[in-house]
């Protein structure tokens, strides 16, 4: 076995990248199972904008909250941290990924950034809905997305060392993919359905052993770019097409000059391996553990990716809180 150089390794950014989910994922602890989507989305957003700014880079908001008007914080195309500094980085954030699972209090909510070099996020404007595929390294460039289902897990099938009926996709748990789930069962692999929480499914689908080998299915644009920068940091691949779900989608995402008929693939969506990804748990989840209070300490586990090079850290932190 043989280590590549320590300089060579996880750069210490990610250690100051992890506050900014952490903050979030602190933040949004006191609402969690409180019933109130929106509440727990201010509190992390709050959080998060603030961490953000005292971050040593230039950084764009490519993936926020939504436009100006509707997001006062954390807005696309918002700058952030220190104007001028010569690290420039483009951001996606997802303060709060599975706010429905807080709100209820269930497993796999998570906080979730991506940094990428500036000019290298793919910028999907007011797109929601995208249909994705992500698959483990050993597939990387293997699959064709216009294949029908069974051909795509035949190939995976095959790059994996593994027999179809071996194969687990993960697919969010919704009534547009009646016919997808159907066609996996039909050629002989499993399903793992989740009501909500695709950026998981895509770091599931790429970390060896995690029982999930292929994400598909459609589920939010920007949780797409969240998860194709994660993907690319971790050599695995990612690729996305635009699937408006309602006319006024179509018709916005067509005024901004995107088409629906053509894949995206990873260089499309991330085009640089020097990525940054951090994911915290708000409550207790497969990836992490969730955010636990005892005495005076909060605990929280952070996922920490950093390109290019794939390697990844899971850090338990506790930090002083002060009773309200
Ligand atoms: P939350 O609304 O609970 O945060 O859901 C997050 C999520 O499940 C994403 O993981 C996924 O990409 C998207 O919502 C799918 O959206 P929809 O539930 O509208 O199909």
């Amino acid at each position: 076995m043989v280590h590549r150089p320590i300089q060579q390794r996880t750069p210490l950014f990610a250690y100051s990248l992890r506050n900014v989910t952490e903050a979030a994922a602190l933040a949004a602890y006191d609402w969690v199972g409180r019933g109130d989507k929106i509440g727990t989305d201010g509190a992390a957003v709050e959080a998060m904008r603030r961490e953000l700014n005292a971050l040593p880079i230039e950084g764009t908001v490519i993936i926020g909250e939504g436009a100006k008007d509707e997001a006062p914080e954390l807005y696309c195309g918002e700058s952030i941290g220190l104007p001028r500094h010569r690290a420039k980085f483009d951001i996606a954030v997802d303060p709060i990924e599975g706010t429905s699972y807080t709100a209820m209090g269930l497993a796999n909510a998570l906080s979730v950034i991506s940094m990428a070099p500036r000019g290298t996020m793919f910028d999907p404007g007011p797109s929601y809905y995208m249909d994705k595929i992500a698959v483990p390294k050993e597939a990387k460039g293997l699959i064709d997305p216009t294949a029908p289902t069974a051909e795509k897990l035949r190939v995976l099938a095959k790059a994996l060392g593994k027999k179809v009926s071996e194969l687990t996709v993960f697919l969010l748990d919704k009534p547009r993919h009646k016919q997808l789930i159907q066609d996996i069962y039909t050629a002989g692999a499993r399903c793992s359905l989740y009501p909500a929480g695709d950026v998981m499914g895509g770091l599931l689908a790429a970390f060896p052993d995690s029982g999930v080998d292929m994400l598909l299915g459609t589920g939010g644009t920007p949780e797409g770019v969240l998860t194709a920068c994660a993907l690319r940091g971790l050599g695995a691949d990612f690729m996305g097409r635009f699937n408006p779900q309602s006319e006024a989608e179509a018709k916005v995402i067509a005024e901004f000059g995107l088409g629906t008929e053509s894949w995206m693939m990873m260089d499309d969506l991330i085009s640089s391996d020097q990525v940054f990804f951090c994911a915290t748990g708000v409550t207790d989840g497969i990836l992490v553990d969730g955010v636990t209070v005892e005495g005076n300490f909060a605990r929280t586990q952070t996922l920490m990716i950093s390109g290019p090079y794939g390697e990844r850290q899971i850090l338990t932190s506790y930090h002083q809180v002060e009773a309200d």
